[in-house]
């Protein structure tokens, strides 16, 4: 991601949306808030202290872009997931000295999802089984030349819509209970029939639901906006 890409200007950004990308070298202003910090368990690695809390600062950002000043201290729900304020959604993704988020007004989105993998540690391709159904199998074997990056890209693309949906749902699915299909007019994922039981009205109200892919030399980006 040295081309900043993502940090400085995503192309074709859902509107309404406000996105921060960051890396560890721009970390120095940022301080966490005390009870941001006390989130950490006290023997925490420094990987993670790290990827925390520069996750936090690209929040912040974020937050501030939407007019938050100062934005609040950004807390965790028990299942890690980031506690916005009460009428903002977001999500925030980290990967190797990157870490990147997006936040919304309520009035304007239902949901927010987004995952940042480094296509240079693609998911080694024998762990296809556990995260492709068949028809998704098909489409990551379908190009012999791309198919760790479309794997990358569809692992993303999951993951982007987990995090989307686990606030409005509270349960935890699968990477096999969904089925996305590729779409290459808009450049994106979309969820088909396959889907985990029992979604709440926000969510099904919205289907089929579109995972945005972002392509860089180096990075995949996915982003989940409903
Ligand atoms: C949480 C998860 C989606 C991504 O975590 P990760 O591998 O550490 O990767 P990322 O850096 O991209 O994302 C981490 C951030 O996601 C957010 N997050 C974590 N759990 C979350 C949840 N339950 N809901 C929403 N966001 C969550 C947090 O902000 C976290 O960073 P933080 O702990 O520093 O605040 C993944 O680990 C997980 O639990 N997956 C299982 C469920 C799943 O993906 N199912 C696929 C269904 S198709």
């Amino acid at each position: 991601m040295t081309s900043l890409a993502f940090q400085l200007n995503v192309p074709n950004l859902p509107k309404n949306i406000s996105f921060s990308g960051l890396s560890k070298s721009e970390l120095a202003l940022f301080k966490l808030h005390e009870k941001e910090e006390q989130l950490l368990p006290k023997q925490v690695s420094a990987v993670r202290k790290s990827q925390f809390t520069l996750g936090r600062a690209v929040a912040n950002r974020a937050l501030a872009q939407l007019g938050f000043s100062p934005p609040p201290p950004l807390l965790s729900g028990p299942n890690r997931e980031p506690l916005w304020p009460e009428n903002i959604v977001g999500s925030i993704s980290h990967s190797h000295g990157f870490a990147v988020s997006v936040a919304a007004f309520k009035s304007n989105y239902r949901a927010l999802g987004i995952d940042l993998e480094r296509i240079k540690s693609a998911r080694r391709y024998d762990i296809a089984p556990r995260i492709c159904t068949e028809h998704e199998l098909e489409w990551v074997n379908g190009s012999s030349t791309d198919r760790e990056v479309r794997l990358t890209s569809l692992f993303s693309a999951k993951e982007s819509l987990f995090k989307a949906i686990f606030p409005l749902f509270q349960q935890y699915f699968w990477y096999r209970d969904v089925t996305l299909a590729w779409d290459n007019s808009s450049n994106s994922f979309k969820t088909t029939s396959q889907l985990p039981s029992n979604l709440p009205r926000m969510v099904t109200d919205a289907l089929p639901i579109e995972v945005k892919l972002y392509l860089d030399a180096e990075y995949v980006l996915t982003m989940c906006a409903f």
